[in-house]
């Protein structure tokens, strides 16, 4: 009997853009379980806590019953042998990802020769989107709501009100 295939689409996700929720939906479309996976990195200055981050994912991805939010620490490979999961979903948006996303799966298939990486290429209209620009901006004043979910835009306005001009 073939088990159902679970995959894992990791990351920081701080925060989640609409970029990661095509991904999420693309990779839902052929895989019969996604987990949508949020590093916890204490090493990294993070804007939002996992637990937001975490909430964040779920409310944005709810419209997709086969896939689920959750956390991890330490090894990626070792999440997903907890898991029993062999796949690895990434996404990439140009030629500036991918030697970073090569060395990543190489370095994890070095580590765990069963775990195969399946890279999804984003929507032409989300290939500049990260989430590091989305804070830039949004810290600076910019306009994102086009950019990421509206849960996420609304903790982004809670976060850095609008700035009030002289009078
Ligand atoms: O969204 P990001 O920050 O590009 O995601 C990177 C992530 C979380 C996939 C990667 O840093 C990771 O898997 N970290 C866990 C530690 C690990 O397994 N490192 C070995 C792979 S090089």
């Amino acid at each position: 009997m073939k088990h159902a295939v679970c995959a894992v689409y990791p990351g920081s996700f701080d925060p989640i853009t609409n970029g990661h929720i095509y991904i999420a939906g693309r990779a839902a479309a052929i895989f019969d379980e996604v987990r949508v996976s949020i590093l916890v990195n204490p090493q990294k200055r993070s804007m939002f806590s996992v637990e937001e981050r975490q909430m964040m994912a779920r409310e944005a991805l709810s419209y997709l019953p086969n896939v689920t939010v959750d956390h991890f620490e330490g090894l990626l490979i070792d999440y997903l042998r907890q898991l029993k999961s062999r796949v690895i979903i990434r996404g990439l948006r140009a030629m500036s990802d991918f030697e970073y996303e090569f060395q990543m799966a190489l370095m994890n298939r070095q580590l765990a020769p069963e775990i195969e990486t399946f890279f999804i290429v984003t929507d032409p209209k989300y290939s500049y989107l990260s989430s590091s620009s989305i804070r830039d901006i949004f810290q600076f004043g910019g306009i994102v709501q086009d950019m990421v979910p509206p849960g996420v835009f609304r903790r982004l306005r809670d976060r850095f009100p609008p700035r009030r001009s002289c009078p």
